[in-house]
């Protein structure tokens, strides 16, 4: 099968071809620096950069893939969660592709393909769908987390999310207080590499409770009241440096604790993690201990795979139609506040 997948939930304009499992193409043009000067993603803006960027993102992949058109078979788009406007350019050009090719179409949920891309690796990539296990995945991003309990392939369940802010959005609004540029998750790894992550002593909100839920904005508020209470810390660079890496540490102590410890419950032998925040080094060298001391697998999204793509979207895809999944209908709406079940 192949098959043509857009992803526009947010601000990165993706369109990929998939075959028989295989990434052909995977076309990502990232918003982020447009967004750069506002500290965040301003939805009316990120819809206007997607309708710009649709068509020449899906001319290349098809060009990519080595291609045309009328070989595709099908077509996917997320149909949700995400920002309701952004969602509507990809997932009605994605219709309006499969109405003139006449071609299934499938609406995909954005987390239900983040649990399998850690599954995708390899040049060129490619879903590793002989070796998956039954796990429970970490998705975690500028706008979730979530913990998942994925018990057989396309069979998952929530365990549990964050009650305020996402992982990404307290790295982010916590490189805001220190003066670091948006986004602020990648300057806080790179700041972080060469500070003390036992120079300040943050909370762990949530460590304790017996869920699998996280909270972050008491985290990012404790960072405020101490930058508040040592402003003279920011002028000097290695004190920034050991701050970052102090409230990283925090944040991944929790991620990493609370998967491990719902892995262990429930008696799953592996971990997986997908999202922009899976970029991070430290989450990616804790989790990477933690499982080697626990003894279970784990498998991370590759960095490009992590942020995302719309790979993701058709690798699902693909899997769903070939088990029989039935398809979108073309006149199905975009679903921007889709619960994961
Ligand atoms: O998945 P993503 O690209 O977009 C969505 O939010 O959907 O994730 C972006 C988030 C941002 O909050 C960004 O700061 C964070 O991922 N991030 C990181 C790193 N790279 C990206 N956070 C910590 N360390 C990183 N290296
Ligand atoms: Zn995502």
């Amino acid at each position: 099968m192949t098959l043509l997948a857009v992803e526009t939930s947010c601000d990165e304009t993706s369109v990929a071809v998939v075959q028989n499992g295989r990434v052909l193409s995977n076309v990502v043009s990232s918003q982020t620096q447009l967004h750069v000067e506002y500290g965040g993603v301003v939805p009316e803006l990120a819809t206007r950069e997607h309708l710009r960027n649709f068509l020449p993102v899906a001319r290349t992949a098809l060009r990519e893939a080595n291609l045309p058109a009328a070989s595709i078979d099908a077509v996917a788009a997320t149909q949700g969660p995400g920002l309701p406007s952004a969602l509507l350019i990809g997932f009605q050009a994605a219709q309006s592709f499969a109405l003139v090719l006449q071609k299934p179409f499938l609406g995909i949920h954005h987390h239900e393909a983040h649990l399998y891309s850690p599954w995708i690796s390899g040049n060129p990539p490619a879903a590793d769908f002989a070796s998956f296990q039954p796990n429970v995945s970490l998705i975690v991003s500028g706008g979730h987390t979530l913990l998942v309990h994925v018990q057989a392939e396309l069979q998952h369940r929530l365990l549990g999310s964050t009650v305020d802010d996402a992982a990404g959005e307290c790295f982010d609004k916590t490189a805001k207080l220190i003066g670091l540029a948006y986004p602020g998750g990648p300057e806080i790894d790179r700041l972080a590499e060469q500070g003390r992550a036992d120079a300040f002593d943050f909370p762990r909100p949530m460590l304790q409770e017996a869920n699998d839920n996280f909270s972050f904005s008491g985290l990012k508020t404790s960072v405020r009241y101490f930058l508040q209470k040592n402003p003279a810390l920011l002028r000097d660079t290695q004190r920034v440096r050991d701050l970052c890496a102090s409230v990283q540490a925090a944040i991944v102590d929790v991620l990493v604790a609370k998967t491990v410890r719902a892995a262990k419950r429930l008696g799953v032998r592996c971990l997986t993690a997908s999202g922009g925040v899976t970029c991070n080094r430290a989450l990616r060298a804790e989790l990477a201990k933690a499982t080697q001391r626990e003894g279970l697998a784990l498998r991370l999204a590759e960095k490009n795979l992590c942020t995302d793509n719309a790979a993701m979207i058709g690798i699902l895809a693909e899997r769903k139609l070939m088990r029989g999944a039935s398809v979108t209908p073309l006149d199905a709406e975009t679903n921007p506040s889709w619960a994961l079940a």
